[in-house]
């Protein structure tokens, strides 16, 4: 994990289809400049994607100013479900901008009315409180606390207790991380909260036994009761699979959570607007939560987020102090409201939903040439994971995907870089507008380029 790619030009191989154009080394020698610059100012922890520098971004395109054209299997980081810059998002963003209102605190505005009005009508019944912040990681941190709090009214000081997920990721602030699971195997994650504990995740491959007394056991060892735990906060998806949990189990621990007045959370931060062919990926277990968390897809480009949940939870701190400096910025809003807009009127959930099975029969085919060593592929919608273990075990093989992830770059797919607790899982999640052509034609060049990375033509 945490390999670079070199930003040495490379000569690779011309490329020219419909949906790809490499026609310069790569990365081009003129971006070496911007890539040895930020190299040099930004902290280490930035430098782990492919070196492209990106000059513009269409739909499902992504464009160096060299010429060269990559299809774009990333959207960012699962962030444009619309596409990259659609004219109505732009559109909107030009018209709040022109509008004259680029900012303006917690004081009211027209466009976080509509927002929040909007969002409300989405979200599931009894979840009609909308609050907007900024990134995931907030939106995350911030039901951790409104999780405790109501756990405090509940039980006292003693229901405190938020149990994630092992190898979980809610973000990269504090209590987010160490919810998402991520403390027990990164040593760089500190000051480990006592009052968070990380449950198995039933995905059944990592963690073989899916069954819901995994999730008890895990709170007796950590010496607590279900009165000691306030909220549980899962990935609906958990993203380095992707992964869902068996719908029995959701819906056990949905009734745990009734039974005991504990909040549940889902964080829809990459599942939400469609992705996983459901507008929520919650719709998939058949419960709702007490409260969702969305970011990522709510904007399909701004930095926006969003807490959703029962007027219980959310109306539990008095006027003033449960706010944000950036809560719902009307560029923000604007953008939100035309991309939400986009997604249903385009039904770009179906979209997602219909190519499912083709995504998910290209990836078991690459996995069915070699079974050793893609150990685990899943896809749901348009969000899919091929895992890599070294030949025969499930030992991850972070260097097999970096090699595959990199083979794709230079063939015109682009990646974000393999993720996962041991980077060993290349993330697949183009827009939701790709057509069922520039699908196939980006699985047949993982496909090569999976050929390629273990030693074949
Ligand atoms: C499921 C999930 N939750 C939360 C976050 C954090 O979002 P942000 O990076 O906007 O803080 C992410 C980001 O990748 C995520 O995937």
């Amino acid at each position: 994990m945490g390999k670079e790619f070199s930003i040495t030009p490379r000569q690779v191989p011309h490329v020219e289809t419909k949906y790809r154009r490499i026609a310069t080394p790569v990365p081009h020698p003129n971006s070496v400049p911007t890539l040895e610059k930020l190299r040099q100012i930004e902290p280490i922890s930035m430098r782990g994607q492919p070196p492209l520098v990106w000059d513009r971004a269409e739909d499902i395109f992504v464009y160096d100013k060299h010429g060269n054209k990559w299809l774009d299997w990333s959207c960012g980081v699962l962030v444009t479900n619309a596409g990259h810059g659609p004219a109505e998002i732009r559109q909107a963003i030009i018209d709040q901008v022109n509008s004259g209102l680029l900012h303006n605190y917690c004081f009211p505005s027209e466009e976080r009315a509509e927002l929040v009005e909007h969002l409300a009508n989405l979200a599931p019944e009894g979840l009609k409180k909308v609050f907007l912040l900024t990134t995931g990681s907030e939106a995350t941190e911030c039901a951790i606390k409104l999780a405790r709090a109501h756990g405090i009214k509940k039980g006292g000081k003693k229901k405190i207790g938020i149990v994630g997920y092992e190898r979980g990721f809610h973000g990269r602030t504090l209590g987010a991380q160490q919810a998402g699971g991520m403390a027990g195997q990164k040593s760089w994650i500190v000051n480990e909260d006592p009052a968070i504990l990380n449950a198995p995740f039933p995905d059944g491959y990592w963690q073989e036994d899916t069954s819901f007394d995994t999730f008890l056991a895990a709170i007796e060892q950590r010496g607590l009761k279900p009165e000691n735990i306030a909220g549980v906060l899962m990935e609906t998806y958990q993203g380095v699979g992707p992964d869902f949990a068996p719908v029995e189990y959701v819906q056990r621990m949905a009734e745990w959570c009734k039974q005991h007045d504990v909040v549940l959370v889902f964080d829809e931060v990459q599942a939400g607007f469609g992705r996983t062919g459901k507008f929520w990926g919650f719709e998939h277990y058949g419960v709702a939560p007490d409260i969702i968390c969305c970011g990522k897809g709510i904007s399909s480009s701004l930095p926006l987020s969003a807490v959703l949940g029962r007027e219980a939870i959310m109306d539990q701190f008095p006027p003033g102090s449960m706010t944000s400096t950036h809560t719902g910025n009307p560029v923000c809003c604007a953008a939100a409201l035309a991309n939400i807009k986009k997604i249903l009127k385009e039904n770009l959930t179906a979209n997602a939903a219909r190519l499912e099975p083709i995504l998910l029969g290209g990836l078991k085919k690459i996995q069915s040439k070699y079974p050793k060593v893609i150990g685990h592929v899943t896809a749901r919608g348009l969000v899919a994971g091929m895992q890599t273990v070294k030949p025969g075990t499930k030992e991850p093989d972070h260097d097999l995907a970096h090699s595959i992830v990199e083979r794709c770059f230079h063939k015109g797919l682009l990646f974000f870089c393999p993720v996962g607790s041991w980077g060993q899982t290349v993330k697949i999640s183009p827009p939701l507008t790709i057509p069922q052509e520039a699908l196939e034609e980006g699985l047949a060049v993982l496909a090569e380029a999976t050929d390629q990375a273990l030693g074949g033509p």
